[in-house]
């Protein structure tokens, strides 16, 4: 796992100044937690005394972090060990009892972390969008972004919109994305109607190359935007996918069937994949991914040279 990467970990409303939450990014555990301004942090869910997880633990009025085990206390930004109960005021704390800190990021309503606390923070993304949730899914990250390019309804699924098989641009690289657009048709009875050339609303999903997150475009045949959401999927331990969404509903939307989309939740992101579907779904956008990925990092590099 590469250490100078920002991984969407959480929504901002999952963290709070009342309880420890956990994450992984890879076989990383990471605590997080607010302090009263506001502020996150982010340690190694791991106590340096004796490797209880520290999300065991509870947050002092100082914003500070207390181990439930033993009742040692750390520093959120620092990781420093600042209390031990029950030691004499005079004896020094060994500075080897340090919890590792994490960078921490957060916009747009995600809170992002980097696994080098020393990394350049990451742009701001602009607003958070109102509707949102997390799922986590027994599918290993890269298959993941992988069947989200092949087939995304295994994954996901739009009020009253069905993905057809048919892509409008094929996977290609914009501006340093991942870029595809599929075209969609309204659910009906009728379907699949696979000689129709009738499709009304378009998806484009443009994928950061290293982490997977998305951002979907739903648009109808005259442009007009129906829904936007950001995926953003995170290697978690055992191979499993943890995946923090963000969604709007435009609120014009012409028509009977886009109008219906606000009727409930107009955007479901999976907590389980049908295997016999995944199973057989054979590559097809996917399969020029790795070679898209392989051009951008090159790139990359050679600016950084450059640089
Ligand atoms: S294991 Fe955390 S204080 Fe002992």
């Amino acid at each position: 796992m590469s250490e100078a990467i920002w991984w969407a970990v959480a929504r901002s409303e999952e963290i709070s100044a009342e309880k420890p939450f956990n994450v992984d990014i890879g076989d990383q555990p990471i605590v997080l937690w607010r302090e009263t301004d506001g502020t996150v942090r982010a340690l190694e869910d791991r106590c340096p005394h004796r490797r209880a997880p520290l999300s065991l633990g509870c947050i002092l009025g100082s914003g500070a972090i207390q181990c439930g085990y033993h009742g040692w206390t750390f520093d959120g930004e620092s990781g420093q060990l600042v209390d031990i109960p029950n030691l004499k005021s005079e004896r020094k704390y060994p500075p080897v009892y340090k919890a590792k800190p994490f960078g921490v990021h957060e916009s747009a309503g995600f809170v992002r972390i980097c696994l080098d606390a020393k990394a350049p923070p990451p742009a701001d993304d602009g607003y958070a969008l109102p509707l949102s949730g997390t799922s986590t899914v027994a599918l290993e990250h890269g298959q993941y972004i992988a069947a989200l390019f092949d087939d995304p309804s295994l994954l996901i699924s739009i009020k009253g919109v069905r993905f057809s098989p048919y892509l409008l641009a094929e996977l290609c690289e914009q501006e340093g994305q991942l870029v595809m657009e599929r075209s969609c048709q309204w659910a009906s009875p009728h379907w699949p109607a696979p000689f129709t050339s009738d499709f009304p609303i378009s998806l484009r999903i443009a994928t950061d190359p290293v982490t997977g997150e998305s951002d979907l475009t739903l648009r109808d045949d005259e442009f007009n935007l129906l829904l936007q959401a950001t995926l953003a999927p995170v290697p978690g331990a055992r191979q499993v996918t943890q995946v923090r969404w963000r969604a709007m509903l435009s609120p014009e939307r012409p028509g009977l069937a886009a109008k219906a989309m606000g009727l409930g939740a107009p955007l479901r992101v999976h907590d389980h994949i049908d295997g016999a579907a995944l199973r057989v779904l054979k590559p097809s956008a996917s399969i020029h991914a790795d070679d898209l990925r392989e051009k951008i990092a090159a790139r990359t590099d050679q600016q950084d040279e450059v640089a």
